[in-house]
């Protein structure tokens, strides 16, 4: 019983730290709907040839839309909010995807995206002003970027995608 109030206070504690980091850092931890994921993906038009990254990943909805639904080769995600990351290693492992899915625990901004074909965040617009230029110098030409809701600054916008007044709308750019 001691031991397993010890392991609960220290997840409270990791989750509370992580996600207030997170939400300095780029964004907090705000879920998408999975219509929403589902049109970023459409979006970006992935397909079997993709390799698709997810900044800022959460639990792995939109890696695990990517890979199941969408046939990407590969998908990575990049999260340092604890708990989120924890429940997408469990989702992945059982969903039994653990090859073609990696998430990794790291600042996404620190992470060399050169491997990507397509890139995919939900981030605030201080996060999109700092990516710009790294996703400008390190991304392939050719690479498609969906941010949800915030546009990129720095970056030339190929599409605006927002179907009806209500929804939010999603940015498309290929550098
Ligand atoms: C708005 S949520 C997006 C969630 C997810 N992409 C989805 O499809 O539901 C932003 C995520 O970015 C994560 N995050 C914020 N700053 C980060 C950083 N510097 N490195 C990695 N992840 C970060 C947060 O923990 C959060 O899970």
């Amino acid at each position: 019983m001691f031991y397993l109030l010890i392991i609960f206070i220290v997840i409270l504690f990791l989750t509370l730290l992580t996600m207030s980091i997170a939400s300095i850092s780029a964004a907090p931890y705000v879920p998408l709907f999975k219509r929403d994921v589902r049109r970023m993906l459409e979006i970006a038009q992935v397909n079997s040839n993709d390799i698709v990254y997810d900044l800022g990943s959460g639990d792995g909805r939109m890696l695990v839309m990517a890979a199941r639904k969408f046939e990407a080769s590969e998908c990575v995600g990049f999260e340092i909010s604890f708990l989120p990351y924890l429940i997408s290693k469990i989702k992945i492992l059982l969903l039994g995807h653990n090859k073609k899915i990696k998430v990794i625990p790291k600042n996404l901004y620190t992470q060399n995206l050169k491997q990507a074909t397509v890139i995919t965040c939900f981030l605030l617009p201080h996060a999109l002003k700092k990516l710009g230029p790294k996703f400008a110098t390190e991304l392939k030409p050719g690479t498609r970027i969906v941010s949800y809701a915030f546009r990129i600054p720095g970056l030339k916008r190929l599409k605006k995608d927002k179907p009806n007044p209500k929804s939010t709308a999603i940015h498309l750019y290929v550098v």
